[in-house]
């Protein structure tokens, strides 16, 4: 169920940042299910918040929305702190939880119509359905929709009372990748509508394309935030050059030129490499020995390794101070 808000607030412009978030801890006994994280969210831009299950990810953007209390730090939403003006906030932002269900044997006009009057908003509801590419859907009942419908429902609801910030809690986990595809664009549709969106995700490909800032989470902590773009270039300077079906004499034959090698199966070997000069040498030097060689890829760094590589660097959940 979305999180309840009353009246559509008139909507004041604001230059300010959208979200400020200042040393967050949240605390359950002593384990730091968030731990001491600091980030700001731009006006207008979608911020992903990118990390594997049990990051935390969820439980940031809960205090973010005034459902959960956080254990210290301070938290502001449109310059309101979100443990004082609860009311205040809750007013201009919608809300996509995590697992968003309706009422199964009812249509989606009747969902947003009911989600409408709770919120008590007197929202255009085809241009709700329109927005979400639901308008064919309108009379079909919730029980029939598929996953990726299910979450443009969501979506749709999120937006009954015509919200500044949307929050949308891993919209596209579960559905196929033609599913998610249709959920990016409805989101694409959000941002060219200058909405501020805070998007949770394990999915770095989501990530990479939608996002202006990504900041990943790996146990309770940021390990690093910024445009895509500047991440990929930042945290993995290497270019890899994979050689497919090599000789496995090969390995050595690489090791001895000062390249550290990595076996990838089916007689691939993946070399971590700085300049196309590197590649040079590595191919003449397989030309030279005659090793046989059924074909090569050189590929820049993408989300996905920064990705793999931070969060492989932070230590373990079990790691953290669990203790009561
Ligand atoms: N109410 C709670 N009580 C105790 N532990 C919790 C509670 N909520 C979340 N956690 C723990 O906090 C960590 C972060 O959870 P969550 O924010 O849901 O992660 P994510 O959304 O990134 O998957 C997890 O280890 C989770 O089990
Ligand atoms: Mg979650």
């Amino acid at each position: 169920m979305p999180v309840p808000r009353q009246r559509s607030a008139p909507s004041v412009p604001d230059t300010g940042p959208a979200i400020v978030v200042d040393r967050l801890c949240k605390r359950y006994g002593a384990f730091r299910a968030v731990d001491d994280i600091s980030f700001t969210v731009r006006s207008g831009e979608v911020f992903a918040f990118l990390g594997p299950n049990g990051a935390g990810k969820s439980t940031t953007a809960e205090v973010i929305e005034t459902i959960r209390a956080p254990t210290s730090g301070t938290v502001t939403v449109l310059g309101m702190d979100v443990t004082k003006r609860k009311a205040d906030v809750v007013r201009r932002i919608g809300v996509l939880p995590q697992n968003f269900s309706s009422f199964d044997r009812i249509t989606v006009r009747e969902s947003l119509q009911y989600y409408a009057r709770v919120f008590g908003s007197r929202a255009d509801i085809d241009a709700l359905m329109d927005l979400t590419n639901l308008r064919d859907k309108s009379a079909a009942l919730f029980n029939t929709l598929s996953g990726g419908l299910k979450q443009r429902l969501g979506i749709a609801v999120a937006l009954v009372c015509d919200p500044e910030i949307v929050f949308l809690d891993e919209p596209t986990t579960g559905l196929d990748p033609h599913a998610r595809r249709q959920v990016w664009e409805v989101l694409k549709g959000l941002k060219r509508r200058g909405k501020t969106v805070f998007l949770t995700t394990h999915y770095m490909e989501e990530a990479e394309l939608l996002a202006d800032t990504v900041a990943i989470i790996s146990n309770g902590r940021i390990v690093a935030i910024d445009s895509p773009a500047r991440l990929t270039e930042k945290h993995a300077e290497q270019m890899r050059l994979t050689l497919k079906s090599i000789d496995p004499a090969a390995a050595g034959l690489i090791r001895n030129l000062g390249f550290s090698p990595i076996p990838m199966g089916d007689d691939d070997l993946c070399v971590p490499v700085k300049t196309p000069g590197d590649v040079h040498r590595i191919l003449e030097a397989i030309q030279r020995s005659g090793l046989a060689l059924g074909g090569l890829d050189v590929r820049k760094p993408n989300l996905e390794e920064v990705f793999l590589k931070l969060t492989s660097e932070s230590p373990a959940a079990g790691d953290r101070d669990r203790a009561a």
